[in-house]
């Protein structure tokens, strides 16, 4: 019999991309949203894309610890993909308590119903910004991580420990019977859309992030792109990132979970980057968007954003070794994909 995932946060950017791949490897999906940072575009495109109208789904938030048990009584969950949680770092700064509540409590209560429910394979979906300004690049896991400048960065780190610290307990046998196996991902820069253009990213309001306004300002919804700083120590002077291709992304999800269920694990709680390994400025980022969707765009140098680093970008060795991933996708796949996204929800 199929295994069972629970992809809580399923019908966001992430969730969605992670429930195609997951089905494309034959596994039976349970998604539960509550659909705080998105609209159900994302999920009927996760039902065409895979042909399944019958995906179950639980519009329900994860802090609702009722809500999650019954859920967990309902299925046999094997291994859960979490992802509810919000996500933006400017946000989290002007309501801290609203952050760590949700991304703390809803983590909190996937880990309590699968220990009621006899235990299960934890899959967190974690962030580069664990590591901060790095001193050496690119990042190994073993890479210090560095005191947290947004309760967003915190709550990362937070749930991190949780999930290694219930693992080391549980498979200790000191709480109680439930098995679980944790792995945590550290993504570095996801960007891009699904070939198909049925899923991508849908930010609210003014994005915060670099893609989707470079997408906006190219279809006309945002006038002119700035580009927050052309004054760092970097070759062209803007900001090097790792983008790594949401596809890939998800991909990096399978192989992880497949790593517990199929019980290749090495330690009971591992860690992962998932990213390129390759460093791409901001400005190589723009001009490459130019390129291959051949159009000009739009864009200005403007002062620092406070709060970024200068450069960051993953060593992918252990990625690449242990879970047999590796990103495919190219820089310029990955733009395309994310401009046919912008314009197939512009109805262009
Ligand atoms: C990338 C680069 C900007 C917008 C954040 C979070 C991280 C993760 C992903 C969240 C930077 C520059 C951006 C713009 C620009 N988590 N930029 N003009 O800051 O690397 O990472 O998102 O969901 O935890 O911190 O990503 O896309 O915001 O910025 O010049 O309008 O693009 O300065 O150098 P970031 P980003």
């Amino acid at each position: 019999m199929a295994k069972k995932v629970l992809v809580s946060g399923g019908a966001g950017y992430i969730g969605s991309h992670v429930t195609v791949e997951l089905i494309g490897a034959g596994y039976d999906v349970v998604v539960a949203d509550n659909m705080s940072n998105c609209d159900m575009t994302c999920f009927e495109g996760v039902k065409k894309i895979t042909g399944r109208e019958d995906i179950p789904f639980y519009q329900i938030d994860c802090c609702d610890y009722e809500a999650v048990d019954k859920l967990f009584a309902e299925h046999k969950i094997d291994a859960v993909i979490h992802f509810a949680a919000f996500k933006a770092v400017g946000e989290s700064v002007a309501k801290p308590i609203m952050y760590y509540r949700n991304n703390l409590v809803s983590f909190l209560n996937i880990l309590e119903a699968s220990k009621n429910h006899g235990g299960c394979n934890v899959l967190f979906s974690s962030s580069a910004t664990v590591y901060g300004e790095a001193e050496n690049l690119p990042v190994t896991e073993q890479t210090p991580r560095l005191p947290a400048t947004s309760p967003y960065g915190n709550t990362k780190q937070m749930c991190e420990d949780i999930l290694r610290d219930v693992v080391l307990a549980t498979a200790g046998g000191a709480d109680g019977q439930g098995v679980v196996k944790g792995i945590a991902l550290r993504y570095f820069n996801p960007i891009g859309a699904h070939p198909s253009a049925l899923i991508g990213e849908l930010p609210r309001g003014v994005p915060n992030n670099l893609v989707p306004f470079i997408t906006q300002t190219a279809i006309g919804k945002r006038e002119c792109l700035s580009i927050f700083g052309n004054d760092y120590p970097t070759e062209d002077g803007t900001c090097l990132r790792d983008y790594i291709d949401i596809v890939d992304l998800a991909k990096a999800h399978v192989a992880a979970v497949s790593r517990m269920l199929d019980g290749k694990m090495k330690q009971d709680y591992e860690i992962f980057n998932v990213g390129t390994g390759r460093p791409v400025s901001v400005y190589e980022l723009v001009t490459a968007f130019e390129k291959v969707n051949g159009l000009k765009l739009n864009y200005k140098f403007a002062p620092r954003r406070p709060g970024d680093v200068v450069a960051i970008w993953a060593d992918t060795k252990l990625a690449n070794e242990e879970l047999g991933w590796k990103a495919e996708r190219t820089v310029g796949e990955t733009l395309a994909s994310a401009w046919a996204w912008e314009r197939h929800l512009a109805g262009k």
